[in-house]
């Protein structure tokens, strides 16, 4: 009892703090004055390592909840439609996931976490996520950012709804004549996240909402929403959602000719995007770089930015995993296998798959 009221008397000293100084002078006060006495009385603060506090936690829906975290002074500007990487410590264990930001406040920021039928992370998130608790997060990270452009559409499914709910609220927020459109898709009604927050967004902007398995007349999925998108081919798309899902959405667009490069994409789950079948020995060109490379045996089973980095070729990465999208690439010819969406290529995760290969 007495350690509770202890640890939210020290998060509201930790709220004010972060509120009263700021990150940048509390970085310089906890570096100057980092010692023995002072890690152990403030370790939220007198750490080198970012964490961040939950400060509260909300249902959306029987199966997710929104965590709003307050970040110590290690944490660094957030853009919305960018993600943290969580830990937590499960009977011992240290796990670790991503997860899409879905507010920004001015010294907090949230996550929103659906729980997954056998997901570790996420069912222990649900069931032990209090007001309190300290968790260890990394720097905003991913490219799925708003790029400026006028006439947007906003595509996403289950919680993939997240970093799209946070984007559509930024460019509303920062540039109001922008013409933004959203279709979310859900399951059933039950599974609507954010339904509030839509509603209001609705008053600013076209919301549609796909429920794919209603027994109601309002049964329809994305793709009968697209079919009534006219302006479809004039918007910058931004897509987020399981891999079927994306793949299908792609599909449709492809088959509009719409033109894929405007097509901004945020991978919703991790997938194990291994090797599958017999890989070729091609000739790689990587245009950004005007270096073609000429694969060797060695190079058998390696991924293309592992590829490059052998011939001594820099790629952009961060993640390594598919999940950060800052190597995204475009296939200019050939085929690649693994993680390929439309044109759009992850050479981390992305395996050459033809003789001859142009990667843009
Ligand atoms: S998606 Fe992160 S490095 Fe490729």
């Amino acid at each position: 009892m007495m350690g509770r009221v202890l640890g939210q008397l020290a998060l509201l000293a930790e709220v004010w703090a972060l509120k009263v100084f700021g990150r940048e002078w509390l970085h310089y006060i906890t570096s100057n004055t980092m010692n023995v006495v002072t890690t152990r009385l403030a370790p939220f603060f007198w750490t080198y390592e970012c964490q961040a506090k939950v400060i509260g936690v909300r249902h959306e829906t029987h199966d997710a909840i929104t965590i709003e975290l307050l970040p110590n002074q290690h944490f660094s500007q957030a853009s919305a439609g960018q993600y943290i990487e969580l830990e937590v410590v499960i009977n011992g264990q240290v796990h670790s996931r991503c997860y899409s930001l879905s507010h920004l406040g001015q010294q907090s920021v949230a996550i929103t976490v659906k729980r997954k039928q056998g997901g570790l992370v996420s069912s222990w998130l649900f069931d032990h996520a209090r007001r309190g608790m300290a968790l260890s997060v990394s720097r905003p990270q991913g490219s799925f950012v708003y790029q400026g452009q006028q006439k947007l559409l906003m595509i996403s499914a289950g919680s993939g709804i997240t970093p799209c709910y946070a984007l559509a609220n930024e460019v509303l927020a920062e540039k109001p004549s922008a013409d933004v459109a959203m279709i979310v898709q859900f399951k059933t009604d039950r599974d609507v996240i954010f339904s509030s927050g839509l509603q209001r967004l609705a008053q600013l902007c076209r919301v549609q909402i796909a429920l794919s398995q209603s027994a109601g007349a309002v049964k329809n999925d994305v793709i009968a929403c697209l079919e009534w998108s006219p302006e479809l081919l004039e918007r910058d798309i931004y897509l987020c959602g399981p891999a079927g899902f994306m793949d299908k959405v792609v599909a449709y667009l492809t088959s509009k000719s719409y033109n894929l490069a405007r097509l901004q994409v945020e991978r919703f789950s991790f997938d194990n995007y291994a090797l599958t079948g017999e890989q070729a020995l091609s000739e790689i060109y990587f245009q950004a770089h005007n270096a073609t490379v000429h694969m060797t045996e060695a190079d058998r089973g390696k991924t293309l930015l592992e590829i490059a980095e052998t011939h001594g070729i820099e790629l952009e990465h961060g993640c390594r995993t598919g999940m950060c999208g800052s190597c995204k690439c475009h296939l200019v010819h050939g085929e690649v296998s693994g993680n390929q969406l439309g044109i759009a290529v992850y050479p981390c995760t992305a395996y050459p798959a033809s003789i001859k290969l142009v990667i843009g």
